[in-house]
Parts: C-alpha cells; sequence; structure tokens
C-alpha cells in the first residue's frame, strides 16, 4: 500500500469572523510554502464560501466539521454532503466529541453521517476517544474498537477512503496531551483493527491524533509510527502555530 501524505487539518470550531478568517488565511498562505503533508481547514459552516475563495489555488484544502445523514428535503438546520461538494469541501469532520457530548451523535449516527460523505466523495475526518471517566475505568481500548467498528463497515464504500482521529477527550482543550507513548499505543490497537478489517487498506489509512496537539509537541507525536497527522482545534487559529505544525509533518 502507498502511504500517504500525513495531513494536518484545523479545525477552528465555532470560531472566527469574516475578518478574523481573512487575516488567519492571507497568513497560512504567506508562509505555508509547499508542504510536505496535506493541510485542510475544517471552519464553521457560513463561511465556508469566504474560505473557498481564499484558499482557491493555495494547497489549502476546504473541510466542514460536521455533515447531514440525509440527503436532502426537511432536516432544519443541516447541511447535506452534496451541498458541502458545491463549495468545494474536500473533508468534513464527522462524530467530533462535541458533537457527541452535546448533540447526541451516537455510533449509529457516526456511521450515517460517514456513508452520507463517502457517497458524495468528501472524506469523513472520523473521531474517537475516551472520557477521562472511560480511561480511568480501563475502557480506553473497548470504547476506542466500538467507535471505530461503527464506520468499519460502511456499506458500498472501502474503508480506505476514510480518515480516523483519535481524540481522548480529556486532552481536548485541556492542554493536557497525550505523552506520544499513550498516543501510539491507542493508535496502534486503531490499526490493528483496520488491518483486521481490511488488510490491504490499514498502512494507507491516515490515523490523526488530536487533543491539545501544538507547536512545542507536534514534532514528537508526529514521529510515532502509526500517528499520520493532526487535527488541531485551539493551535489552528494562530497562524505562526499552526505553520509550525504544518512543517513539522513530513
Ligand atoms: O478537533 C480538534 C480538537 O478537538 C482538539 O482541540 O483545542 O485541544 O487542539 P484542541
Amino acid at each position: 500500500t502507498i502511504h500517504k501524505n500525513k495531513l494536518i487539518a484545523g479545525n477552528w470550531k465555532m470560531n472566527g469572523s469574516l475578518a478574523a478568517n481573512a487575516a488567519l488565511v492571507e497568513a497560512l498562505k504567506q508562509g505555508v510554502g509547499e508542504p510536505a503533508c496535506d493541510v485542510a481547514l475544517c471552519v464553521p459552516a457560513p463561511y465556508l464560501a469566504q474560505v473557498q475563495s481564499l484558499v482557491a489555488g493555495s494547497p489549502l484544502a476546504l473541510g466542514a466539521q460536521d455533515v447531514s445523514a440525509q440527503a436532502q428535503g426537511a432536516y432544519t438546520g443541516e447541511q447535506s454532503s452534496a451541498m458541502l461538494k458545491d463549495f468545494g469541501v474536500r473533508y468534513a469532520i464527522v462524530g467530533h466529541s462535541e458533537r457527541r457530548q452535546y448533540h447526541g451523535e451516537t455510533d449509529a449516527t457516526v456511521s450515517a453521517k460517514t456513508a452520507a460523505a463517502l457517497s458524495n466523495g468528501i472524506t469523513p475526518i472520523v473521531c474517537v476517544g475516551e472520557t477521562l471517566a472511560e480511561r480511568e475505568a480501563g475502557q480506553t481500548e473497548e470504547v476506542v474498537k466500538r467507535q471505530l467498528a461503527a464506520v468499519i463497515h460502511v456499506n458500498g464504500h472501502c474503508i480506505s477512503e476514510i480518515v480516523v482521529a483519535y481524540e481522548p477527550v480529556w486532552a481536548i482543550g485541556t492542554g493536557k496531551t497525550a505523552t506520544p507513548a499513550q498516543a501510539q499505543s491507542v493508535h496502534a490497537l486503531l490499526r490493528a483493527q483496520l488491518h483486521h478489517a481490511a488488510s490491504e487498506h490499514a498502512a494507507g489509512i491516515r490515523i490523526l491524533y488530536g487533543g491539545s496537539m501544538n507547536a512545542a509537541n507536534a514534532a514528537e507525536l508526529l514521529a510515532q509510527p502509526d500517528i499520520n497527522g493532526g487535527l488541531i482545534g485551539g493551535a489552528s487559529l494562530k497562524a505562526p502555530d499552526f505553520l509550525q505544525i504544518i512543517a513539522a509533518a513530513r
């Protein structure tokens, strides 16, 4: 299997404004050069059109933070994968822990959203990860395996088209990063599960780490054999920090 480039994806979450986005994307375009990795910006839905035009012709790809499981119709407030495709969206985060926690998303929802993204050629970035209570109860392996299993057999689509993101909930926005060894050990479990389900594709599926990744800790995390990129929240809002993380991904 051809090993793909690493992927560094910024998740802006519910942050930004027309003015702040323009300044951030300009600074990224100035500094990014020809990156050795793939780079994506997952922006709030109202700013997809703005950022689509800002990143045109640059190495920065456009991403969304969620996608509807439905194709179209009476689903107030939702955005379909076809609509995202209309705006040049290449990636969509699916099943982020904040959506699981605050919006009641289940493994079944995440599976349906993954299928919806794939049906329009959008690469889902499927998030898995345990809470602090689950880790302390020794349930990390069971939880992440259950979450990954939900998207492994998505009808009619090849597992090699997805990206997985391991985001331990206790490390998100807390400044408390998983150690490289802690992250690698979970990534290795996920890789083994992918290998079991689709051996010929497992090595090429990118497994990102997310959770307080920053300019100072990125290089060490990204040097782990099964860490193929990062999903970055807070540090993706500061151009110098995000650029340093991109430079660390080779
Ligand atoms: O999706 C990225 C994320 O949840 C990590 O956020 O702010 O800890 O980098 P942060």
